[in-house]
C-alpha cells in the first residue's frame, strides 16, 4: 500500500470544492489516512517547496500558497501516487486531461488547485512535513 500527500491549495479551498475534490479520490477507491486545513506562514510554505528555491515562480508561488487555508490530505491506496497524478491531470491546465481536476478547475499555472507527491520520497518528505505517525489512520 503506497500514500501520497495531496493538498487542496487556496484556489481550491475558496472555490468551495473541497468535497468535490475528495470525492474524486474516494470514488477512485482512495482512501483518506489523514487530513487538516491549515493556515502556511510564508517561511512554512518556502520550506514545503524548497526543491524550487531556485526557480523564477518561487516567491510567487509561496506568496499564492499562503494566501489562504489550504487543506492537507494522506491519501492511501495501491499505486497512489500515480492515481492521485492522473486525477488532478498536468500542472499546467492547459495540457491536463479532459475530466481532471485541474482541466475544468485550474485557471492558470499556478494557481492549480491540488498539489499532489510526484514520487516515493517526495511522498515520504511531504507527509512528515505536516503529519506524525499519530494523525495517520491506515483503514
Ligand atoms: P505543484 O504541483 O504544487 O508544484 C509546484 C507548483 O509551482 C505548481 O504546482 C504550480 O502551482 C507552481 N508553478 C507556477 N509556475 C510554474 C511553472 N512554470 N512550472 C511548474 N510549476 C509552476
Amino acid at each position: 500500500m503506497e500514500r501520497t500527500l495531496s493538498i487542496i491549495k487556496p484556489d481550491g479551498v475558496a472555490k468551495n470544492i473541497i468535497g468535490e475534490v475528495i470525492k474524486r479520490f474516494e470514488s477512485a477507491g482512495i482512501k483518506i489516512a489523514a487530513m487538516k486545513m491549515i493556515h502556511l506562514t510564508k517561511s512554512q510554505a518556502q520550506g514545503f517547496y524548497a526543491v524550487h528555491k531556485e526557480r523564477p515562480f518561487f516567491d510567487s508561488l509561496t506568496d499564492f500558497m499562503t494566501s489562504g487555508p489550504i487543506v492537507v490530505m494522506v491519501l492511501e491506496g495501491e499505486n497512489v501516487i500515480a492515481e492521485n497524478r492522473k486525477i488532478m491531470g498536468a500542472t499546467n491546465f492547459k495540457e491536463a486531461e479532459e475530466g481532471t481536476i485541474r482541466r475544468e478547475y485550474a485557471t492558470d499555472i499556478e494557481k492549480n488547485v491540488v498539489h499532489g507527491s510526484d514520487a516515493p520520497e517526495t511522498a515520504a518528505f511531504e507527509i512528515s512535513y505536516f503529519f506524525n505517525h499519530l494523525e495517520i489512520q491506515s483503514r
